[in-house]
C-alpha cells in the first residue's frame, strides 16, 4: 500500500506518476495546439478551417481543465528539490515554473474572452456549450485575440528554453534533471 501511493506521489528527489504523465501528456497537446493554433490562423476562410477551430477550443477546454487539477495536485504535494546552480540559473529556475503556470492560463481563457466576446459559442465536441460568460463585445475581442497571438509566441520562447535548461542539466550538468522528469530513478 504504502509502495503504491509513493509511486503516484512526488517525494523529496523524485516526481511521481500523476506528475510525470500530466507533464507529458499536457506537453503533446500544448506543442499540438501552438501548431496547430498557428496553421488553422493562417487557412483561408472555409468549413475545415471552422472544423479545426471547434477543435481547437474543445481541446483548450480540456487543456484548461487539466491544469487546473495539475495545479492543484502541485499545491498539495511535495515538491522535488531543485538542484543546485549558480545564480542567474538559480533565479531562473525558480521563476520557470509560476511563469509557465501563468501563460498557460492565459492561453486558454484568452481563448475563451476572445470567442465569446466575438459572439462565438464555444462547444466542446458538442457535447456541452460552455455557458456564456462574456456578451458579444467586439472591441474586447479583439484585445482578447492580441492577447491569445501575443501569449501564443511568449508560450513558444519558453517552450524552447525549458527544452534547452533540461538538455543543458541532463547533458551538460549531468544530473539526471530529465530522466527523474521521465521515470522513477
Ligand atoms: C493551451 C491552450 C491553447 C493554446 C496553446 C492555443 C494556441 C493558439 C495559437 C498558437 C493560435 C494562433 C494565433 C495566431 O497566430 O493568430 C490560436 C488561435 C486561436 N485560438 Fe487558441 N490556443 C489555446 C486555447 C484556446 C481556447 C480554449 C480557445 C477557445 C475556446 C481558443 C480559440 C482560438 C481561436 C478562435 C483562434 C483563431 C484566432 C484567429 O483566427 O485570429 N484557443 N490558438
Amino acid at each position: 500500500m504504502m509502495e503504491k501511493q509513493r509511486y503516484w506521489r512526488n517525494a523529496d528527489n523524485q516526481w511521481g506518476l500523476v506528475s510525470r504523465l500530466l507533464h507529458w501528456v499536457m506537453a503533446i497537446f500544448i506543442i499540438g495546439m501552438l501548431a496547430g493554433g498557428l496553421y488553422m490562423a493562417e487557412l483561408p476562410n472555409s468549413p475545415f478551417k471552422f472544423e479545426l477551430y471547434g477543435i481547437h477550443k474543445a481541446i483548450g477546454i480540456f487543456i484548461l481543465l487539466f491544469l487546473i487539477f495539475r495545479l492543484v495536485w502541485r499545491i498539495s504535494q511535495t515538491i522535488p528539490t531543485l538542484l543546485r546552480l549558480p545564480q542567474p540559473q538559480q533565479f531562473l529556475a525558480k521563476i520557470s515554473a509560476p511563469l509557465m503556470y501563468l501563460v498557460l492560463f492565459i492561453m486558454p481563457l484568452s481563448g475563451i474572452a476572445m470567442s465569446q466576446a466575438g459572439g462565438h459559442p464555444i462547444s466542446v465536441f458538442g457535447w456541452v456549450t460552455l455557458p456564456e460568460m462574456i456578451g458579444k463585445n467586439p472591441e474586447l475581442g479583439k484585445i482578447a485575440a492580441t492577447i491569445h497571438q501575443t501569449t501564443a509566441w511568449i508560450l513558444i520562447a519558453l517552450i524552447i528554453m525549458h527544452i534547452l535548461a533540461a538538455f543543458y542539466h541532463q547533458f551538460c550538468r549531468k544530473d539526471y534533471l530529465l530522466t527523474r522528469m521521465w521515470k522513477k530513478i
